[in-house]
């Protein structure tokens, strides 16, 4: 029996769905039952019936389907797949501006783990980040644990105060100004399209900054034929599914997610099988990372 055969059969005897992000590799987003950026994937693993959600991508993405939907097994098919960015601020930092402003709210990253959730207010991505941090009453903003999305999301909310803190993706700050002024030298008329995740002299250059998703449905309606995508190239297995006519470049030689790419087909069907990898929470844990989560899907 092939690998793909194995899964659609364990999926049935399981009851499960697989999710993936558009960051992990292309025959994994092939096999997948809903593929999409980060809220769009936390607002499906609520509404999908299936007991059992088989999530393609890191682990803060099987946290928080867990977080959101404790009743339900949520497999990782590789738990050491995990985001560096999510481990990137520090509670002692959180409480300490706790302190210095009285109205602080802290604004956490969904890109974070289950623990630092738990110290937040509200957690955001990268498509509802604006909205949400506009539709907050407090003056100041603490963003963790991105600071580059912070900073984009500062500079569209000057009517609000934020304090940084020093978090980065490394895959989106390996995109530098130079390698995108090179591309855009060899294709001129090619349209630059950014992650805000990127650093500001990449999103200074860009014709639309947004999630994964916004990137991948601007290309469709744009009337330009090719693009400069300044984000993780896993988006590309979309990009060209939906656009055969037009032409993507990379921008840099670096925008991989090693740990986005350690999920295959043969780890699905092999947590599929054995059931094995579950995300397992202390139920306190889970309430109070539940809180920030479900603020963001009522605000955002
Ligand atoms: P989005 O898919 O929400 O744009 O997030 C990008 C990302 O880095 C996920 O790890
Ligand atoms: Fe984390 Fe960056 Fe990989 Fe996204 S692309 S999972 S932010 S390391």
């Amino acid at each position: 029996m092939s690998t793909l055969d194995k899964i659609n059969q364990l999926k049935q005897e399981r009851d499960a769905v697989i999710l993936a992000h558009y960051y992990v590799n292309d025959e994994v987003q092939a096999i997948a039952d809903y593929v999409g950026d980060s809220f769009y994937l936390s607002k499906i693993a609520t509404s999908v019936e299936a007991k059992t959600i088989v999530f393609c991508g890191v682990s803060f993405m099987g946290e928080s389907a867990k977080i959101l939907n404790p009743e339900k097994t949520v497999i990782m098919p590789d738990k050491t797949a995990d985001c560096p960015m999510a481990h990137m601020a520090d509670i002692e930092k959180i409480n300490q501006v706790r302190k210095e402003y009285k109205d602080v709210a802290v604004v956490c990253y969904i890109n974070s783990t289950a623990e630092l959730k738990t110290y937040s207010d509200v957690c955001v991505t990268s498509s509802n980040a604006l909205k949400i941090v506009k539709a907050l009453p407090n003056q100041h903003i603490f963003f963790i644990p991105d600071e580059h999305l912070g900073r984009y999301v500062a500079a569209q909310a000057p009517e609000k105060h934020f304090i940084f803190n020093d978090g980065f993706c490394h895959v989106h700050k390996s995109i530098t100004q130079r390698s995108v002024a090179k591309t855009k030298e060899a294709h001129p008329g090619a349209e630059i399209l950014v992650h805000p995740e990127c650093t500001g002299e990449i999103t200074a250059m860009a014709d639309y900054v947004g999630s994964t998703s916004g990137i991948i449905e601007y290309a469709a309606k744009s009337s330009a034929e090719e693009f400069i995508i300044c984000t993780e190239l896993g988006v590309l297995y979309e990009l060209k599914a939906k656009n055969p006519g037009k032409r993507f470049y990379s921008a840099g030689e670096s925008q991989c997610c090693p740990d986005m790419k350690l999920i295959t087909l043969e780890k699905i069907a092999y947590a599929l099988e054995h059931m094995t990898n579950t995300v397992e929470m202390e139920e306190e844990m889970r309430l109070r990372a539940n809180r920030p989560l479900e603020r963001m899907l009522e605000l955002g």
